[in-house]
């Protein structure tokens, strides 16, 4: 038998665990799309406008604990990840509009049956129909389950070589049927689920998000977290591991996930005062942050700047940048466009300098990402404008501005 765990630490190791964690989440929801548990529910506030539509059972089967529905815009293509009865799915199929889709992802047959079963009686009162449920791990969204238990179906294991003959299928699977594509999404959202996928999959499944994202789309995860490590009596206990506590991230590491996974604008949407739980003094609350992809590639020098407005003296984004308040900043385009986009976690805060005469990408020369460094208006005047003083053409320098 399995050695039971002691520390927060060897939660990375999963022959510690004393039990079958993915069993125990897989029941435990099995369970609940039979009868609602009133332990699983975390209390979270919905717009009410989007559940007047909803089949009661629909709203009653609510295990998230948090909306993460609240950060999405129409048309956009979403998937939700551990979809369970659907109802942020339904939610966002009414925000969405007809132009837009969401696909939820869970690896329960009684939670799909749940959510597939008001389908169609939803989609007439939408109008439209824009939803889709599908089978797989949230960490391996590549595998379309149905499809390999259709090939085991027809190929049942009972030898190693068949054993190896599925891992085989699976592969192929992955490569030529991925069940959601490389760069294909909007966001990604998820409801109080990435806790309890099992600690040697987490890093996966963060990678997993990043991979289905497109370059600027966003993840918008809401889920429990924790304020100190578990005790090793809270990781051995599997109803806890189910129940979205043992599993729960520690609130620091939740967003150094994100971080590590290559996202930038990482950031706390809401995270509750009062705690769902508190278990031997720790305090277990929900969380949602959301975090955007597309922070990598070239930097191209095309003479923008962008003043910080404070109230910090100074701030520093994932790449490094650090930003003086009130100084025009030189930055590469792709940091400005991050800075300054519509969208852009930052622009409430930044004010764009574009420089008077646009440069065009073909002409751009490569930019000297230094951490700090101030531009000179004249540059971004360009040479036309009335200036007579250019020392060259060298951008910045890199002064201490802060
Ligand atoms: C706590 S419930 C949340 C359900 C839903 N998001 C909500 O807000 O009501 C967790 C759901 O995630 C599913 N789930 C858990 N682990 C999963 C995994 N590794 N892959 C896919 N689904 C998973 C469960 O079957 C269950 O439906």
């Amino acid at each position: 038998m399995a050695e039971i765990i002691t520390s927060q630490q060897s939660i990375d190791s999963p022959e510690n665990f004393n039990y079958d964690i993915e069993n125990a989440v897989l029941e435990r929801y099995q369970e609940g799309a039979r009868q609602q548990q009133p332990s699983l529910c975390c209390p979270t506030e919905y717009d009410d406008t989007y559940l007047k539509i909803l089949p009661q059972e629909i709203i009653e089967k609510d295990y998230g604990c948090g909306d993460p529905t609240r950060y999405v815009n129409p048309g956009e293509t979403v998937v939700d990840l551990g979809s369970g009865a659907g109802k942020n799915c339904y939610i966002l199929a009414q925000k969405l509009g007809a132009s837009g889709k969401v696909i939820g992802v869970d690896f329960n047959d009684v939670m799909l049956d749940l959510s597939r079963k008001y389908q169609q009686e939803i989609a007439q009162r939408v109008g439209y129909y824009n939803t889709q449920f599908v089978k797989a791990k949230i960490q391996d969204l590549k595998l379309n389950i149905e499809s390999a238990e259709a090939w085991l179906k027809a190929n049942p294991i009972a030898t190693m070589e068949q054993l190896s003959a599925f891992d085989t299928e699976c592969d192929r699977l992955r490569k030529e049927e991925p069940l959601i594509t490389d760069e294909t999404v909007d966001v990604v959202i998820s409801n109080c689920v990435l806790n309890l996928v099992h600690p040697q999959d987490k890093q996966q499944l963060f990678q997993e998000i990043y991979r289905v994202l497109k370059r600027g789309g966003r993840a918008v995860i809401s889920d429990i977290v924790c304020d100190e490590d578990s005790t090793p009596e809270i990781l051995n206990n599997p109803e806890l591991w189910s129940g979205c506590i043992a599993g729960a991230f520690r609130e620091n590491n939740f967003l150094k996930m994100f971080e590590d996974a290559g996202f930038y604008g990482i950031e706390i949407l809401k995270r509750d005062e009062k705690p769902w739980q508190i278990i031997d003094g720790i305090e277990f609350r929900a969380m949602t942050v959301r975090a955007f992809k597309g922070k990598e590639g070239p930097c191209w020098e095309r003479k923008q700047s962008v003043i910080y407005k404070g109230p910090w003296k100074k701030v520093e984004d994932d790449d490094g940048h650090i930003i003086c308040r009130g100084e025009r900043m030189a930055v590469c385009d792709k940091t400005y466009n991050i800075l300054t986009n519509a969208n852009s976690p930052y622009a409430k805060e930044i004010i764009p300098v574009p420089p008077y005469q646009e440069i065009p990408l073909e002409e751009a020369t490569v930019f000297n990402c230094k951490s700090k460094a101030i531009r000179d208006p004249k540059e971004t005047k360009g040479k036309g404008y009335r200036v007579t003083n250019l020392n060259g053409d060298d951008c910045c320098s890199p002064g201490e501005c802060c």
